[in-house]
């Protein structure tokens, strides 16, 4: 396959270069720095194109994955307790909306609601909006395409003094950073919601080393099939040649801090080139591609309040398996 792109501007000419031409810059610098480190790793925020991001939703499915089916049911049962405390007419603000999935679990218990989903994915935003909306004819929404990692200033400042704002941020996606980045993310939560704002946020707990390993690690593989489909995208994306067959995908606890990692392991001695560097790798050398830390209740409430958070409420299922938290902005006006 022929692509162009030339390397630099003293030679323009089309060549065949093993770079594609619709490759994220980020997503190239990502690659290439984690592959020169001494634990190589990417970060896991280029699992998701669009087989990642499908094989994410089978994910979701596999009996060992419990985050899924238990939030969708603390959602199911405490969505009506957290309407009644922020007003159903609220301003509904998710981080990182996807496919907005359990967010219609929270919007069936706040009709009045105006829903703005902030998603760094354009494309997919207004899929989700579009479906959305299908469902709830009358719900105002208002998606932004940013990056939530950072303060995001919401188009609707007026409106939103007006209402109580809840920030929506499901799924324990707050596990895949590290504690200290996920006090920065909470604190830039609070700065794009408001001093009065409150947040309900989904977090999993710390449980049996194999249950936790075994849910990143299922039966069916789909799992192994979503971190090796990293290795392709990156073949792809980067002209690439790694050969996949000879990685296996490895899920292991790290007690010291607290998280499972997922790793892609090098079955034997290989050698490749990603963007035309050469690369190598021992046998039973890894490439580490995730984190998933995991929290105890206690943990949880520092972490949030070490963000400016102050938890309300904290329900969690009967085997205390994940939990599902409503917090409010610290230092905000207490409610009469
Ligand atoms: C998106 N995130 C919360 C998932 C998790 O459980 O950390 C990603 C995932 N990776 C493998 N399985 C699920």
């Amino acid at each position: 396959m022929y692509f162009t792109a030339p390397r630099n501007d003293e030679n323009p000419t089309v060549r065949p270069l093993a770079r594609a031409p619709e490759a994220d810059p980020a997503f190239r610098a990502d690659v290439l720095r984690g592959l020169a480190q001494t634990q190589k790793a990417v970060p896991a925020r280029w699992f998701y194109d669009m087989r990642g991001s499908q094989l994410f939703e089978a994910i979701t499915q596999v009996p060992e994955y419990y985050p899924t089916r238990t939030e969708t049911a603390l959602l199911q049962a405490h969505c009506p307790a957290v309407a009644e405390r922020i007003g159903s007419d609220a301003t509904v603000v998710e981080f990182g909306s996807g496919s907005s999935i359990k967010t219609r679990i929270l919007l069936k218990s706040m009709p009045r609601a105006t829903y703005v989903p902030i998603d760094i994915c354009g494309e997919f935003l207004d899929e989700a909006c579009a479906a959305l909306q299908g469902l709830f004819p009358a719900l105002r929404i208002v998606p932004v395409e940013a990056n939530f990692m950072n303060p995001v200033h919401l188009p609707l400042r007026q409106d939103g003094e007006a209402r109580s704002m809840l920030g929506f941020f499901p799924g324990s996606t707050i596990g895949n950073l590290t504690p200290e980045a996920a006090v920065d993310l909470l604190r830039s939560m609070r700065e794009t919601l408001g001093t009065n704002a409150h947040l309900l946020i989904g977090i999993d707990r710390v449980k049996d080393p194999q249950r936790l390993t075994a849910a990143y690690d299922d039966a069916q593989g789909v799992t192994a099939l979503f971190n090796l489909n990293l290795l392709q995208r990156i073949n792809r994306e980067l002209g690439g040649s790694i050969p996949v067959g000879e990685f296996r995908h490895v899920s292991r606890w790290n007690p010291l801090a607290s998280r499972v990692e997922m790793h892609l392991e090098a079955r034997r001695a290989i050698r490749f080139e990603v963007d035309g560097q050469p690369f190598r790798m021992e046998g039973g050398e890894t490439i580490h591609t995730e984190n998933c830390h995991k929290y105890r209740p206690g943990e949880m409430r520092v972490l949030l309040a070490a963000s400016g958070w102050r938890e309300l409420e904290h329900w969690t299922d009967s085997q205390g398996d994940f939990s599902l938290i409503l917090a409010k902005a610290d230092g905000a006006r207490q409610e009469p």
